[in-house]
């Protein structure tokens, strides 16, 4: 079957076709088409996204995004559209899911809500199979979240751990804001890191809650170390290695908490493999780390990443996750989605 993927939950407008052959145990997926339109050099001039400017940029390009995707597909091709149904910024959720209810009544196809966080866990089933991998631990660390999951079988999920205030990419983003060293937060701080030996660097930030017994993260507290430091260390600023110290040292804080926590996670749940996703998941040094971390675990557990396009927003994984919602779904389930431009409503704090 041919999926429209269809994704405007924050700052990317994006849409792309998957054809997906839902055979019994092996995953099937074709990318026909993947077409993001980036709002970064919109937002870099406020160094954050301002949503209602989101909104707008998303209302104009949507439909030349959808368009583009199709390439030479016939719409009438398309079996089923799915779309980002939340979590994400209110107005920016709108734009995708009214062009989407249009295009379902307009053509006559189904219509399938998806979670924005089943899509970044789905972008790891884009390079691999899913076979023999569970009881998993997934993490998902994006601009608006750090949430840890346990997933027993296919079609389960249960939250084990969160943030208790900032998402850790939002932490990359406002530490860099403070810094000045560009935007999204996350790349620019790993680009100032990238020469700098963590083992040398005397600078020293807190690990938040990275000893407490549960499976929550906090970041804000990272965050407030840092300006202190930087308020206490004006005179030194000025100076690149400096600030490429302190990126170094706040990129390794917030890796030692994702990774020692994830572990800990695999190791009580005597999880088969560890699933990474999320826009912060295309941080190299984070990847590299994690790897190497749960290779070390005992029983061989797998480590799965999506490749770094597919971490940050994208409509390919909004497309997969529906294939994999789509597999379970019985006859009756199937044949409501016809009608779901009528039903379906955006929920900006929607839950896995
Ligand atoms: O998943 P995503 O594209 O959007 C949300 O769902 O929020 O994630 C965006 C976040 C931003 O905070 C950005 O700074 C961070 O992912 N990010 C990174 C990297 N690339 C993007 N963080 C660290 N290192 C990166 N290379
Ligand atoms: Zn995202």
């Amino acid at each position: 079957m041919l999926i429209l993927g269809i994704e405007t939950s924050c700052d990317e407008t994006a849409a792309a076709i998957i054809e997906y052959k839902p055979l019994k145990k092996v995953l099937s997926f074709k990318i026909i088409s993947n077409v993001i339109f980036s709002q970064i050099p919109i937002h870099i001039q406020y160094g954050g996204i301002i949503p209602e400017v989101a909104a707008r940029a998303h209302i104009k390009n949507i439909l030349p995004v959808i368009k583009k995707s199709l390439k030479n597909i016939d719409f009438k091709k398309i079996d089923l559209i799915a779309v980002t149904q939340g979590p994400g910024l209110i107005t920016s959720l709108l734009v995708g899911l009214e062009t989407a209810k249009a295009l379902s009544y307009a053509w006559k196809k189904p219509l399938m809500g998806i979670n924005h966080l089943q899509g970044h866990l789905a972008a790891n089933f884009i390079e691999y199979e899913s076979k023999n991998v569970f009881p998993a631990i997934s993490l998902i660390v994006s601009g608006g979240h750090t949430e840890l999951g346990l997933i027993k079988k296919s079609g389960h999920y249960q939250k084990i751990g969160q943030t208790r205030d900032d998402a850790a990419g939002e932490c990359f983003d406002k530490i860099a804001k403070l810094l000045k060293v560009g935007y999204p937060g996350g790349p620019a701080i790993s680009k100032m890191a990238e020469k700098i030996n963590n083992k040398s660097n005397n600078i020293y930030f807190p690990r938040p809650m990275i000893k407490t017994n549960d499976f929550d993260f906090s970041f804000s507290g990272l965050k407030t170390a840092v300006l202190y430091f930087v308020k206490k260390n004006k005179n030194k600023l000025e100076k690149k290695k400096f600030i490429q110290n302190i990126c170094a040292e706040t990129q390794q804080a917030i890796i030692d908490v994702l990774i020692y926590k994830t572990i800990k996670a695999s190791k009580k749940y005597r999880a088969k493999s560890v699933f990474l996703s999320g826009g912060v998941a295309a941080n190299q040094e984070l990847r590299e780390q994690f790897k190497l971390q749960v290779c070390k675990l005992p029983n061989n557990i797998k480590f799965f990443v999506p490749s770094k396009n597919f971490c940050t927003d994208n409509a390919v994984m909004i497309a997969i996750a529906a294939g994999l919602k789509y597999k379970n779904l019985n006859k009756n389930q199937k044949s409501q989605l016809k009608n779901n431009w009528q039903k379906i409503k955006v929920d900006p704090n929607l839950e896995l």
